[in-house]
C-alpha cells in the first residue's frame, strides 16, 4: 500500500523494535486519513482494528501485515478491552510494530488513554497520531457548521449513553453552544425528553447525520419536538452524529433569497438490448 505523497518505504517516524501507535482513522473514507497515519499504517506488522473508521484501507495492506479485528458488531462479541490492551502490547513485545486503528480521533470516546496507559505500564513505546473526529467531521460532511457567526459561537460533544448534564442542558436550553451527541441513536427520546423536560424549545433544530463519509451517509432534519418519530419513521441507524442547535437548521448556508436547486430527475432508464 502506498500512502499519497511517500514512497511507500517504513514511515519517518517509526522506533526500533517493537511498539505501539494510536492511529486516528478518520470517520471512514480513506481519504480522511491523515498523512501520518498512512505513514504509521505502510510501516506496520501487525494492525488492530475497530469496525468503525477507514476499514476498506485493511484490503490494500501487504499480505504479510497482520490484521486482528477487534471491533463490535452484530453477532460478534467484542473482545473487551483489557484483551485489547494485552494484545497491543503481547505484538509490540515480540519486536512488531503495531498500529492501532482507530475510528476518528483516539482520545474522542476511543479509549485511547487506557491503551497509552497499558503499553507505558509494560515499557511499549507508544505515540499517537490525532485523527478527524468525526464529532467534528461529521457536521462538516453534511454542511453543519459546528459554530457560525452571529448564530452560536461554542460547541459542547457528549456522548449519549449518559443522561445530559446540566452544561449540556443549559446549552439547549439557552442556545449557548451546539450540542454534539456520539453513539446517541438509541437514546434519542430520552435526550429530547430530557432537554424539553429542562426548558428547551421544541423547535429547537436537530440533524442526525449516519454513516458520515461513506456512501451511505444521510441527514434527517427534524426539531426537539419531531426528532423521535422522525427518526423512527426514516429508520435512523448507527453510526450516527446527532447535531442540537440553531446551526442544524437546514437552510442556515443559504443564501438570503437564493433559491433550492431543483431536484435532479432521476436519470432515463437504458434502452433494452
Ligand atoms: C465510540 S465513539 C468513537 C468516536 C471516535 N473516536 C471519533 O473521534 O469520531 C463511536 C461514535 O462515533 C460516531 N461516529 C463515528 N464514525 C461515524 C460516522 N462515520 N458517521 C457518523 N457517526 C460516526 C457515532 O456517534 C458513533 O456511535
Amino acid at each position: 500500500m502506498t500512502p499519497p505523497g511517500t514512497t511507500g518505504t517504513t514511515g519517518a517516524g517509526a522506533v526500533p523494535g517493537g511498539s505501539v501507535v494510536l492511529v486516528g482513522g478518520g470517520p471512514g473514507a480513506a481519504d480522511l486519513l491523515t498523512l501520518r497515519a498512512w505513514r504509521a499504517l505502510a510501516s506496520a506488522d501487525v494492525v488492530v482494528t475497530d469496525r468503525l473508521g477507514p476499514v476498506d484501507v485493511l484490503a490494500d495492506l501487504p499480505p504479510d501485515v497482520e490484521v486482528v479485528d477487534v471491533g463490535k458488531r452484530p453477532g460478534h462479541h467484542p473482545v473487551p478491552q483489557h484483551e485489547i490492551d494485552a494484545i497491543l502490547v503481547e505484538h509490540a513485545l515480540r519486536g512488531r510494530r503495531v498500529v492501532r486503528l482507530k475510528g476518528g480521533d483516539p482520545f474522542v470516546y476511543g479509549r485511547g488513554g487506557e491503551e497509552v496507559l497499558a503499553c507505558r505500564a509494560a515499557g511499549v513505546p507508544v505515540e499517537v497520531v490525532p485523527g478527524v473526529s468525526s464529532a467534528l467531521s461529521v457536521p462538516a460532511l453534511a454542511g453543519i457548521p459546528l459554530t457560525h457567526r452571529g448564530t452560536v459561537g461554542a460547541f459542547l460533544v457528549v456522548n449519549g449513553h449518559d443522561p445530559l448534564d446540566a452544561v449540556a442542558l443549559a446549552a439547549v436550553r439557552d442556545r449557548t453552544a451546539t450540542l454534539v451527541i456520539l453513539m446517541g441513536v438509541s437514546m434519542l427520546n430520552e435526550i429530547t425528553d430530557q432537554a424539553v423536560t429542562a426548558g428547551a424549545d421544541v423547535a429547537t433544530p436537530v440533524a442526525v447525520v449516519e454513516s458520515g463519509s461513506t456512501r451511505h451517509q444521510r441527514v434527517t432534519r427534524a426539531t426537539l419536538g419531531t426528532l423521535a418519530r422522525r427518526a423512527a419513521d426514516v429508520g435512523v441507524r448507527a453510526p450516527a452524529v446527532v447535531v442540537v442547535g440553531d446551526v442544524a437548521a437546514e437552510g442556515l448556508l443559504t443564501p438570503a433569497g437564493a433559491t433550492r436547486p431543483a431536484a435532479r430527475p432521476a436519470p432515463a432508464p437504458e434502452p433494452a438490448r
